[in-house]
């Protein structure tokens, strides 16, 4: 099995059992997939990609309803377990439609909801015991806050390999990798402190951190050890991020590719074009928000078919393309299911949907025509 393959096919925590509680509805990240874990009125927990089959709006947006969840775009109904469709509130007479969402295997085990993605459709791998959240589950433990770190999940590994205990040297700490992407810090001096951490290949290039440090503490003990790891872990993060800013830096200082005949390709050639874009898009943004109006209008260059669109203040994008007979697929046109997503080539575009997460906003290179506008006097769009 290829490394893409056993990383599918490990089981991950996605989120404490508790934050399904009251029929919340939890929107994760899993190896970039956004995925919707919920619990049904009879328990069981349910970890679905978090798409509508119907229109594509994400269904953690939608609505729980006992052993359904309901998209909140045209209230079609998804069964617990199978995630079939079960009813279409637009043809109530009609039988729904034999359609499903995407599920994945839901379990759960030391106070965290887990899964397991295989894309090969093979039979999911066992869930393999891990001894030392069963141990701490069992003589009590302190759950952490769960903290997002932008960086990869090797990185957060080699991090938290010199992560320091609260009451701990750092020279009498060891990590220990288990199951699951698992890893325990401990205190080599017998002393009774250690703390495990379970870790989640969030978004690309995003890692959470799960945690629980195992033993019974009073409250004042417990307020004091969630508040001694939250400080450890948010410098870790801090540390982290500032050395991914430099390294982002240092590209951006490189000198540009050769493209001369014979010139040896390199990691930096294949980065350069995209540091440039973002520079690119830096330098119009700051000469254009200087207006700062950013419901004025814009124009909007059409990469594919040539020529460009004005578009007036009062008048939205998708209106424009049409008035100069450019058709863009759409449904909801309110920037909730997604269909008008339109890669942006060049300019900022000015989100007003609901449908990209906050990574894609800051990326900047797609955009929901219907709804969204411009932010630099001028876009470029793959139309
Ligand atoms: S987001 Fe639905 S049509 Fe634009």
């Amino acid at each position: 099995m290829d490394e893409r393959r056993q990383e599918a096919a490990r089981w991950y925590a996605l989120c404490a059992t508790g934050a399904l509680d009251n029929g919340a509805i939890y929107r994760t990240e899993l190896h970039g997939a956004g995925l919707v874990v919920w619990r049904a009125d009879d328990g069981r927990v349910n970890v679905w990609e978090d798409r509508c089959p119907h229109r594509g709006v994400r269904l953690s947006l939608g609505h729980h309803r006992g052993d359904t969840l309901q998209c909140q775009y045209h209230g079609w109904r998804f069964a617990s377990g199978e995630g079939a469709c079960r009813a279409v509130p637009a043809h109530p007479q009609a039988s729904a439609p034999p359609i499903h969402v995407t599920t994945w295997p839901a379990i759960e085990r030391y106070g965290f909801v887990w899964t397991c993605q295989r894309a090969d459709g093979a039979a999911t791998a066992a869930f393999p015991p891990v001894d030392a959240l069963a141990a701490a589950q069992s003589q009590g433990c302190v759950p952490l806050r769960t903290t997002t770190i932008d960086a990869d999940l090797a990185s957060v590994k080699h991090a938290l390999s010199a992560y320091v205990l609260p009451h701990a040297d750092a020279a009498e700490c060891a990590a220990f990798e288990c199951e699951s992407g698992t890893l325990t810090v401990e205190s080599l001096d017998g002393a009774a402190c250690s703390a495990i951490f379970v870790l989640q290949p969030a978004q690309a290039g995003k890692t959470r951190v799960h945690g629980v440090v195992p033993g019974e503490f009073d409250v004042a003990q417990r307020l004091a050890l969630q508040r001694a790891h939250q400080a450890r872990l948010n410098a870790m993060r801090d540390a982290l991020e500032a050395a991914a800013d430099l390294q982002a830096a240092s590209l951006a200082k490189a000198p540009e590719p050769s493209h001369a005949a014979g010139a040896p390709s390199s990691p930096v050639a294949v980065t350069m074009p995209l540091v440039r874009m973002d520079a690119a898009r830096s330098t119009t943004s700051a000469a254009i928000s200087a207006s700062g109006d950013e419901g004025g209008p814009f124009t909007v260059h059409l990469a594919r078919s040539g020529g460009s669109v004005d578009v007036p203040a009062h008048t939205s994008l998708l209106d424009a393309l049409r008035a100069h007979g450019i058709e863009v697929p759409t449904s909801c046109e309110q920037g909730v299911c997604g269909t008008c997503l339109t890669p942006v080539l060049d300019g900022e575009p000015l989100h007003r949907d609901v449908w990209l997460d906050a990574r894609e906003r800051a990326a900047g290179d797609c955009m929901l025509v219907c709804v969204s506008r411009s932010r630099t006097p001028t876009l470029t769009l793959d139309l």
